[in-house]
């Protein structure tokens, strides 16, 4: 038996980093809401001994223990106990790392692939200790909404659909090269306002966006690791200027970058904001136009 499985991405409308801590991760909040753009992965069990085979139709990633859901299945196995087998294939969309969060979606749709595909042995508690072990990001994606993020990230508020975001998009491009989290996080150490923000501002978003005042809700979008990732780059400036010159209610980096993403009122509107974009920018980049939520 094949079992197939989705695996969404996300988008971070406030990235706050609170400051740095003992263990040398970072302290923060963050607010994330997930979306439609999507990687495939089939799952398929294996005879005893045979171990994990994964397979992926993207060159660029490693199939062991170097990918994070060869890492997901080995660790979800000895969680489980299971000496069976299993053979992974993962279908590549999203770009890599790219502030949407496809590797930790990727590692969480394998535990729950996995485990939908043993007959369940493992809890959702001991999924999301799983989770937390495998990446900051990881637990969030265990489930389908949006949600307030806190510690290193792997503290899950989830939340319902945040009513303020309903009929809009967003706009998505990716600049064709990666940013390293690490990387983002130690140069945070040059910039101290960003290294050290202000606690409570991702409550603060999510009651505005509750309450539906969005315009009020884009003015407190915000990315602390902009600071470094913008400095090096600059063509991600220049994607949030183009944005914001072009009607979109906010545009922030996603994550650690590299993507950037505006907000639109609406789907069309998006398409439209996209091929401006490919006519000023060249049609080179990759870019989507997808709904808020999952
Ligand atoms: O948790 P994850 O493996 O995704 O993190 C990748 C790297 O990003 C960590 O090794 C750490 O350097 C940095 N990071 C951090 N603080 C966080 C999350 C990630 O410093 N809250």
């Amino acid at each position: 038996m094949t079992l197939e499985k989705q695996s969404h991405c996300k988008v971070n409308l406030l990235l706050n980093v609170l400051g740095k801590r003992a263990d040398g991760y970072h302290e923060l909040e963050t607010v994330m809401v997930p979306i439609q753009v999507r990687d495939r992965l089939e799952f398929a069990r294996r005879a005893a001994g045979t171990g994990i085979q994964l397979t992926c139709n993207e060159p660029a990633l490693p199939t062991d223990r170097g990918n994070l859901v060869y890492r997901a299945a080995a660790a979800f196995l000895t969680a489980a106990t299971i000496t069976e087998g299993v053979s992974i294939h993962l279908e590549k969309n999203v770009p890599l790392a790219a502030g949407l969060g496809g590797g930790s979606g990727n590692a969480a749709c394998t535990l729950l692939g996995l485990n939908e595909l043993f007959g369940f042995p493992l809890e959702a508690a001991e999924l999301r200790l799983l989770a937390a072990e495998l990446g900051s990001d990881v637990p969030f994606f265990l489930q389908p909404n949006p949600a307030l993020a806190t510690g290193r990230g792997e503290q899950v508020e989830a939340l319902a659909r945040f009513a303020g975001l309903g009929g809009t998009a967003f706009v998505l491009v990716h600049p064709g090269f990666g940013i390293s989290t690490a990387w983002a996080y130690r140069e945070l150490a040059r910039f101290p306002a960003a290294l050290n923000g202000r606690r409570g501002r991702a409550k603060e978003l999510v009651a505005l966006l509750r309450a539906g005042a969005l315009r009020s809700a884009c003015a407190e979008f915000h990315n602390s690791l902009e600071a470094p990732a913008l400095e090096k780059y600059p063509l991600l400036e220049l994607f949030k200027e183009f944005f914001r010159e072009n009607g979109a209610l906010a545009a922030l980096m996603s994550g650690s970058g590299s993507s950037t993403f505006a907000l639109v009122r609406s789907q069309a509107e998006g398409e439209n904001i996209t091929e401006k974009l490919r006519s000023k920018f060249g049609t080179t980049y990759w870019t989507r136009v997808v709904e808020p939520g999952i």
